[in-house]
């Protein structure tokens, strides 16, 4: 049998990025005591008042067709939050519901790329992207992140990269892995480019509501230059620790919105009522959960790079964002794959190998920091040893 051309494409993403993690559940099952820092999930569950919410709703009978763009009342309550959080009027005709940041990711990118094309993403990435982007059918053209400019994109390597095929440039601040933020002047640099060549700009911003103390967020849909060719996802996934509801959005120019209506009717049909309601509520009321979020995963990345500095020769970026901190494992001789390996192997602490994210980040990895203090703390006091066990062997 024949099958489409677009499985090919997609054939063979996704497998081996998972190895370490498949590999840490299989040695768990076994009962082997496996500290898992590979995937991040908020570490609370979804608020009780949500899940009444959307029960609530059902009971109400919200359980009919909806409408294509979306339920009306949380297209009108995300105009006032990115209205409210970018000082520009966003009409509710700018707004999209999708089942969550992914779809909207896959939708948008159907909508302004295909064949042809090229799609600039930063290096390391999330791991979806390349995938995304090659649904469409255009080709992904990395951007290496360098970790002396803190990981944050750099206008001049994309200006490096720009060809006339070019059509857009996918951001995502804050970002995954790293847990960097975009500052004002990189996205004035980085619109401007766009401005040049007439490009997209995706800006995915799903840890926005993750931003650590002391930290700032700039959207670029705040910018005023180049804000109509800015095309927002975003979700309740991490901001509201609700990543099964599968609730997300994007926002964009009136006129891209309406162009993929008819993509999106054909993909979905309309959202589900029951739950545009209890995100509707979600998103007027704010997260009672992301503040507590940000204080945990900042004091535990804090925690890590203390004990690591002061106890090992691994150095490690702290996050400015997120769910996630990198170790630069570079002084132990081994890459990030044969690393995050033999530390499972030997230490049983699971990490994500930086290679699963790009090629940038050969020499790291990844640690989840949603796992509790306790876990946490015994994962550090692991990979300390471990460290001083690949010293002694090295020797
Ligand atoms: C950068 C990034 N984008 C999108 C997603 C997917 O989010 P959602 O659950 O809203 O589809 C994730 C999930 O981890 C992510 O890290």
């Amino acid at each position: 049998m024949r099958y489409a051309d677009i499985t090919q494409r997609l054939a063979g993403l996704g497998g081996a990025k998972w190895d370490v993690h498949v590999r840490a559940k299989a040695l768990r099952a076994k009962g082997h005591d496996i500290l898992e820092l590979t995937i991040g999930e908020p570490d609370v569950p979804t608020p009780q008042v949500l899940i009444d919410a959307a029960t609530a709703a059902m009971q109400a009978g919200r359980t009919g067709y909806s409408d294509g763009h979306g339920e009306p009342g949380l297209r009108a309550a995300l105009s006032g939050r990115y209205s409210q959080r970018t000082g520009r009027t966003i009409s509710a005709d700018q707004v999209m519901c999708f089942p969550g940041t992914q779809t909207a990711l896959f939708a948008v990118m159907m909508g302004i790329a295909d064949s042809g094309c090229e799609v600039l993403v930063g290096d390391p990435m999330y791991a979806t992207y390349e995938g995304v982007i090659r649904a469409s059918g255009a080709d992904m053209v990395p951007v290496p992140l360098r970790p002396e400019n803190g990981f944050r994109l750099a206008a001049d390597d994309l200006a490096a990269r720009i060809t006339p095929r070019t059509s857009a440039i996918l951001l995502t601040t804050p970002h995954n892995p790293t847990g960097s933020i975009l500052t004002p002047a990189d996205i004035d640099a980085i619109g401007a480019l766009a401005l040049a060549h007439d490009l997209w700009i995706i800006s995915d911003e799903v840890y926005e509501d993750l931003i650590f103390d002391g930290e700032t967020f700039t959207s670029p849909l705040s910018r005023a230059p180049f804000s109509d060719r800015v095309i927002v996802v975003s979700s309740i996934s991490k901001s509201h620790a609700a990543p099964g509801f599968r609730s997300g959005w994007c926002i964009g120019p009136k006129a891209f919105t309406e162009a993929l209506l008819p993509l999106s009717e054909t993909m979905l049909f309309g959202n589900q009522p029951f739950i545009a309601d209890m995100t509707e509520q979600a998103v007027r009321n704010g997260s009672d959960v992301a503040p507590g979020m940000c204080m945990r995963f900042a004091a535990r990345a804090r925690h890590l790079a203390d004990r690591l500095t002061q106890d090992s020769n691994l150095r490690v970026h702290t996050p400015q964002a997120g769910m996630f901190a990198m170790i630069d494992v570079s002084s132990t001789g081994l890459n990030g794959n044969d690393y995050a390996l033999h530390l499972l192997e030997h230490a049983h602490v699971a990490v994500m190998p930086g290679s699963s994210f790009g090629t940038t980040l050969d020499n790291w990895v990844r640690v989840a920091l949603t796992v509790d203090d306790d876990a946490f703390d015994m994962a550090c006091a692991r990979i300390i040893q471990h460290a001083t066990q690949l010293q002694f062997e090295t020797a």
